[in-house]
């Protein structure tokens, strides 16, 4: 199947969109990202990544490259001339193309777009989520604004690789005081040894996973106790239940932590319910 990226405005064949050599984001990092789980070709969760978008780019002073109307057609344009029913769109703003000097380009230049769509096979995905999945941890070595859904993504990315180098399919990050931050590429839950689902608060240095918002109202929604308080390696290699969130994991359960099996080593009732349930709100609110 022909795939079809956005970039700055058209919409070209995959294999030959480019960016130019001294686009921002490719030479320094200088950008922002979402990404949007799709549901019957649909957006998910749209509104709390609509507002984290903006919200990034405000922070680094990147102009909104258009508003969110116009963004809402051209990302469910990407999403048909994919033909993505059940997948992921991918969305990257950068300060745009200049030449290279760290401060930002005087008189600013327009925003860079480039959008992406791609399947994910649902029924695979089901699969994996109810065999689980295992994480490593790794020291935390990130800038202090993982606030901001930056592409700068090299810690995460080595920590990534050294998830998968260890079999696992995640990485979390461990900070000083020996507490989760959270994954590379999500955000990371426990049900402790009390019975009660925690995950750190976004007062710390963490991304607001929309995911992880969602589920807070699914959970809200289903009478279940809740705490926003970090936990320790120990904590979740001793917890009931484990698992991870955000757009391309959507609620996956964790069965081992270092090699060390939670709870039963198996995925937990909890977290398979939340799944279910999250998947169940996202489809239905997609736009
Ligand atoms: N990652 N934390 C980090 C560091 C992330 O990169 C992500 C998402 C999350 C979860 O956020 P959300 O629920 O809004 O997807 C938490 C995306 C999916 C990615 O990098 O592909």
């Amino acid at each position: 199947m022909s795939r079809y990226a956005y970039v700055n405005g058209r919409f070209v064949r995959h294999g030959q969109a480019a960016v130019h050599i001294e686009d921002r984001g490719y030479q320094l990092a200088d950008g922002v990202y979402e990404v949007w789980a799709v549901f019957d070709g649909k957006l998910a969760d749209a509104d709390g990544h609509f507002t984290r978008l903006w919200r990034s780019l405000d922070e680094l002073r990147i102009a909104h490259p258009m508003g969110r109307a116009a963004l809402t057609l051209v990302l469910g344009e990407a999403i048909r001339r994919n033909k993505v029913r059940e997948g992921l769109v991918y969305l990257q703003v950068s300060r745009g193309v200049a030449r290279r000097d760290h401060a930002f380009p005087d008189p600013p230049v327009p925003p860079a777009v480039v959008i992406t769509a791609k399947s994910v096979d649902r029924a695979a995905a089901e699969a994996k989520a109810a065999k689980g999945a295992g994480v490593v941890t790794v020291p935390e070595t990130r800038w202090s604004r993982c606030d901001i859904k930056s592409i700068g993504l090299l810690p995460n990315a080595l920590a990534k690789q050294a998830a998968r180098e260890r079999g696992a399919v995640e990485a979390w990050f461990v900070d000083e005081l020996g507490l989760v931050t959270e994954g590379a590429s999500s955000n990371a839950w426990i049900v402790d040894a009390d019975g009660v689902l925690r995950t750190r608060d976004t007062q710390a240095n963490i991304l607001r996973g929309v995911t992880r918002t969602t589920l807070m109202q699914v959970i809200g929604e289903a009478g279940l106790p809740v705490s926003e308080r970090p936990f320790t390696v120990a904590e979740a290699k001793a917890a009931k239940e484990a698992f991870i969130t955000g757009a391309g994991s959507l609620v996956l359960p964790i069965v081992s932590v270092d090699g060390a099996p939670v709870g039963d080593g198996v995925p937990g009732p909890r977290a398979t319910r939340l799944r279910r349930l999250y998947i169940e709100k996202a489809r239905a609110t997609a736009i």
